[in-house]
């Protein structure tokens, strides 16, 4: 079920990014963006550099995690948070779909490096009717709003090692220093060391790490979208991390 709200998002997502590209385009579109991210290469410079891509991306992609950030903040039981702070935000569908479940709705603030990105976010806030704000920045070293809990979804897996360790220093100050965090990444196929470490380092402080396999019911172009680009995603699933504030 997905209410009036998320149905006219999607409407309005397929007017955005089906106008002047064909169903096909954005079929093969996806196919490529899906196999960037199968093979872990992803880098968003290319993942974004066609306009098929950026509306794969923005179409399928985004509900998808809107969705599955849904359920897991829902399963968390995460679901009063005044502020958030969405780190890599892409089309700001993670902090979208946490502030929409909170309870009273949350602000957000989302931050990402790509223009682009900064533009889809801005509109998604204002589609799903979300206060907040899009800026371009750096997830890297960005200082969070006071009391803002953050996340960080399918973003530091693209961040190369060096920067992946920053990342982890900066985020760990942000939990010692009273901020909540949920990071969100798919599940990986091969060997992730870099994960071990961050779930080793947060449960040191206190968090949880988990697997999430979500069945959803697709919202009907999703489900065209995806049998048409032989994927498969009735079952949505990721891996998080989640430290709570002491508060
Ligand atoms: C796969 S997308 C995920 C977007 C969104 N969080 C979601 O769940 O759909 C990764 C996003 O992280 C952003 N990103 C990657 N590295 C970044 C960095 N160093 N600083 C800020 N944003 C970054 C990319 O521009 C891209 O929008």
């Amino acid at each position: 079920m997905h209410g009036a709200v998320l149905g006219r998002w999607l409407d309005a997502l397929e007017a955005r990014h089906l106008t002047g590209l064909t169903f096909s385009e954005v079929v093969r579109a996806l196919r490529a963006l899906s196999g960037r991210y199968v093979e872990r290469r992803a880098r968003l410079a290319s993942a974004l550099d066609t306009r098929g891509k950026r509306a794969a991306f923005a179409l399928f992609y985004g509900p998808l995690h809107f969705l599955l950030v849904r359920e897991i903040v829902r399963a968390l039981g995460v679901l009063r948070v005044p502020r958030l702070m969405d780190l890599g935000c892409g089309t700001g569908v993670a902090g979208a779909a946490w502030a929409l479940a909170s309870t009273p709705r949350a602000t957000v603030t989302g931050i990402d490096r790509h223009p682009w990105a900064v533009a889809e976010t801005a509109w998604t806030y204002r589609m799903l009717g979300v206060q907040g704000r899009a800026r371009r920045g750096e997830l890297v070293g960005a200082r969070p709003t006071l009391g803002a809990a953050i996340v960080a979804a399918f973003a530091v897996n693209e961040l190369p090692a060096e920067r992946r360790s920053l990342a982890l220093t900066g985020l760990t100050r942000a939990v010692a220093s009273d901020h909540s965090l949920l990071v969100v990444e798919p599940i990986a196929h091969g060997v992730a060391p870099w994960w071990d470490e961050w779930v080793d380092v947060f449960q040191r402080l206190g968090g949880r790490a988990d697997e999430w396999h979500v069945t959803v019911d697709l919202p009907e172009l999703l489900a065209k979208l995806d049998r048409a680009a032989g994927l498969d995603h009735r079952v949505l699933t990721a891996r998080t991390i989640w430290v709570r504030a002491e508060g």
